[in-house]
């Protein structure tokens, strides 16, 4: 995808489908690029109806909020202490800007 898609941090997240994966691109507020699984790993609502704010992009449904390494950050309906949200995360791939266009690497670690 074209860099200036994703110009702006906390922008609107944008949808990619690659390789008949569906995905989500979008830049967090620290201006670091991100892609994503585009649902959602509580209910496999889209992402790309998120919020993109304060380094994430949460769900619009319950309120789960993702990074761009795919990590959940935020899961308000869980106590931190029983290590549910650390465990919690959906696939990601790794994302890197080289002359205006965004390209991403989707084999092995
Ligand atoms: S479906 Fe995303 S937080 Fe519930």
């Amino acid at each position: 995808m074209l860099a200036e898609e994703l110009a702006k941090p906390d922008g609107p997240p944008v949808r990619v489908r690659l390789l008949s994966e569906k995905l989500i691109a979008f830049r967090d507020t620290e201006g670091r690029l991100g892609l994503i699984d585009e649902f959602c790993a509580q209910r496999r609502v889209s992402l790309w109806f998120g919020r993109n704010e304060a380094c994430g992009l949460r769900c619009a449904y319950h309120g789960w909020k993702y990074d761009v390494t795919g990590q959940c950050t935020d899961l308000p309906s869980e106590p931190e202490s029983n290590g549910f949200r650390r465990e919690t995360r959906v696939k990601s791939y790794p994302l890197i800007r080289q002359g205006g266009v965004l390209w991403t690497y989707m084999g092995p670690p």
